[in-house]
This record gives C-alpha cells, structure tokens and sequence, in this order.
C-alpha cells in the first residue's frame, strides 16, 4: 500500500471533483501578515512574525518549515526542501502505522493527543494513519503515485518531493476505527472526518483540502488530511467561513506547479 494521504485508485476521485466550473474566487477577506501578498518561495524567517494589523493577536511566519501557519503548495515549496522538523515525537493515540509516520512535531503531536481523546468521549474511534514523512519518503510515495497512475493525475493527490505537508509534521491523515473508506472518497461520511470537519479547529485542525476546492489547493478533497495551525487561527477561519489557508492567508491559488 502506497503510504500517502491519497485515494489508491484512479477512481476514487469524486465524480464531480474535476469539473472546470469549480472555479472559486479567492474573495474572503484574508488575516493581514506581513506576507500576504507573497506567493513566490521565500527563504525561512524567524517566526513569530508580527503585524499589529491582524485580526488575531498573535502571528506567525508564513514561510518558516517550523511556523505554525507554514503555507507549503504547488507554488510555495519547503525551504530547505529537505527540511526536518527538530521536534518529532510520536503522539499517544491509536495508530495504524509505525515508525517515522506515527510521528508529529511535538506540537501537533499534544494537539493530536487532545482531540483524539475529545473525539473519543463523543463515541468517536479516530486512528493515526499517516503522519511524518521525509523527503526520502515522499520520493518513494510520490514516484509510486507517477508508475501506478500517470504523473499527471498523481499531481492531484500527492506532492511532489519537497511539496508536502507530511514533512512539516504539520499535518497526518486519520482514519474510522474501523478503518472504512481509509483513504477514499467515502471516508468524508465516516464518524471520525464528520467529526473531525466539525470539531478540528477546537484543537487547531483544518481540512486542509476541502471539497471542490482544489483550483485554490492544487488537491481533490482529502477528508481524512488535517493540518495544524493554531486554535485561534482554525477557529477564526471556522468562524469566518473561509475553507482555505490559501484564502485566509491571502497567499494566491496554487492549482499546479509553475
Ligand atoms: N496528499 C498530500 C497533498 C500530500 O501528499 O502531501
Ligand atoms: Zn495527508
């Protein structure tokens, strides 16, 4: 099994998901940084970044591997791209995967840690099913992707070397307790992405790659891929409506690689 954040099959692809109609605006008004208006790779900057203009009270660094509010797409690669989180830890939760993909940085990793025990009081079996990967690895997933379904439908489901959040330890995919619909496009109506869709910013989650939204992600919906950024940031975005970090951060869309 290729171990990425990916439907395997071809068709796993919700049916309307490709549609050139799905052209959404970039119209919600994003948080003002001081690198909103910056779409092209940037060198990493210390973090936090503050800009006494934004609506939340505290800022981080858009660009820096180790900032909360990293934005890594198809337009804004990791710097280094061999970047390696300093702080990776495996969370206590329920796993089905070991080694380096059982691991988060440490913060995502506590965060994890609460929302997997908050979606269990609420009758919820959430599972660990995919979390760091390095560069190393994301070659192996990303070259299995090229050889199993063309690099040009790969690039709607998995990020080229470099270009994923999995190596950020930012982001991990979950599974159902029971592991139905891992990684398929059915998995968004199982217990642990409803929930998750509905409570993940209480612990600082987003969907990353929300629904129809892949002109602005360069991704087809992953419900079971969340990615930290912070409790006030998730809730903001929550509260605002706004589905993307691409919108909030008003970093530009990032459909393709240049
Ligand atoms: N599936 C996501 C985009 C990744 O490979 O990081
Ligand atoms: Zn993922």
């Amino acid at each position: 099994m290729l171990a990425a954040c990916t439907p395997e099959a071809p068709g796993a692809l919700p049916p309307s998901s490709g549609s050139p109609s799905a052209s959404p605006s970039l119209s919600p008004s994003p948080i003002t940084t001081t690198e909103a208006t910056t779409a092209a790779p940037a060198p990493p900057e210390p973090s936090p970044t503050p800009s006494p203009s934004s609506a939340l009270p505290r800022q981080f660094s858009l660009t820096n591997p180790a900032s909360p509010w990293l934005i890594v797409n198809k337009r804004r690669p990791l710097v280094p791209a061999d970047y390696v989180p300093a702080d990776l830890v495996q969370p206590a939760v329920a796993s089905t995967v070991s080694g380096e993909a059982a691991m988060l940085n440490s913060t995502t990793a506590a965060a994890a840690e609460e929302m997997f025990e908050a979606a269990a009081r609420d009758g919820v079996a959430m599972v660990l099913a995919s979390g760091y990967r390095s560069y190393g690895t994301q070659v192996a997933t990303y070259n299995g992707y090229v050889a199993s379904r063309g690099q040009a439908d790969a690039d709607t489901a998995s990020a080229r070397p470099g270009y994923s959040e999995h190596q950020t330890g930012w982001a991990f995919d979950i599974a159902d307790g029971g592991g139905v619909c891992s990684f398929q496009p059915c998995f968004a109506d199982q217990p642990a992405a409803v929930w998750a869709k509905a409570n993940g910013h209480r612990f600082g989650f987003v969907v990353r790659y929300p629904w129809m939204l892949h002109p602005l992600t360069g991704y087809y919906y992953e419900p079971w891929h969340l990615r930290y950024i912070g409790v006030e940031a998730a809730t903001d975005m929550s509260k605002r409506g706004i589905n993307t970090l691409e919108e909030y951060f008003g970093v530009g869309a990032a459909p393709g690689y240049p």
